[in-house]
């Protein structure tokens, strides 16, 4: 099989293992993340058939074991990778990205040597922001039955990868630990400049979600 043929088996495989999925990692997610990850590779010198299976194999792991091993991820995209034949140095570069692809609380760093794995990260991280940031957010929430919003719960910034993961502050907390803090962690030109707009944007919704929340008119 030649690349292309290789991207569209993935896209094939991913699609039927997320298809349905409710909780944030839904097939359209890896859509949304794929087209920004071409998006951004064409303004960049990149291996584009690393970018492209990094980006639609990203989170094949997570549908299952939501709040466990990190390591079934990568791990299922070696299998695969190794059933279509592809070389192992890009095995070895796909599987590495999408180990160190994912957010692990405000105070942890997000470390991503080469710059395939840059593109996909900003890429993964352009859709946890802006509008669909929010509905992904209030989604995710809902599907763990967290409040929305509690004004007597001060924002927490968790700095381990373990209470992070298993906080259960409401919703808009996660606003404080990751959402606003991901403009500034951005690798690309590209991705820094429409993280930007999508920033501005999710400013004005929490601003609208206070005034309402106090009953201004
Ligand atoms: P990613 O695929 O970006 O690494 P995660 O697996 O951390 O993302 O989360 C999937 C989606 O759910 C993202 O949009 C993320 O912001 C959202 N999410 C993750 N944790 C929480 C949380 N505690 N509260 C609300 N939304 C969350
Ligand atoms: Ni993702």
């Amino acid at each position: 099989m030649n690349k292309a043929q290789i991207i569209s088996a993935a896209e094939e495989y991913v699609k039927e293992l997320l298809s349905g999925e409710g909780s944030g990692h839904d097939w359209w997610h890896i859509l949304r993340v794929w087209n920004n990850a071409k998006h951004i590779a064409g303004y960049e010198q990149v291996d584009t058939f690393v970018v492209e299976l990094a980006a639609l194999l990203h989170d094949i792991g997570d549908h299952k074991f939501y709040n466990g091993d990190a390591s079934v991820g990568p791990r299922m995209a070696r299998e695969w990778l190794e059933s279509q034949l592809v070389p192992e140095e890009i095995i070895a570069h796909v599987c590495s990205i999408i180990r160190d692809l994912s957010y692990k609380g405000a105070g942890t760093s997000s470390a991503m040597p080469t710059i395939e794995g840059q593109v996909v990260q900003d890429a993964d991280r352009l859709d946890a922001i802006g509008a669909i940031g929010v509905a992904r957010a209030f989604a995710y929430g809902g599907h763990k039955n967290r409040e929305m919003y509690n004004p007597a719960i001060t924002p927490v910034l968790h700095n381990s990868f373990e209470e992070y993961k298993s906080s259960t502050a409401p919703t808009l907390n996660h606003f404080y630990e990751k959402l606003l803090l991901l403009k500034d962690r951005m690798h690309t030109e590209t991705a820094k400049k429409l993280a930007a707009q999508r920033h501005h944007f999710m400013e004005q919704f929490l601003e609208q979600f206070y005034a309402e929340w106090n009953g201004n008119r």
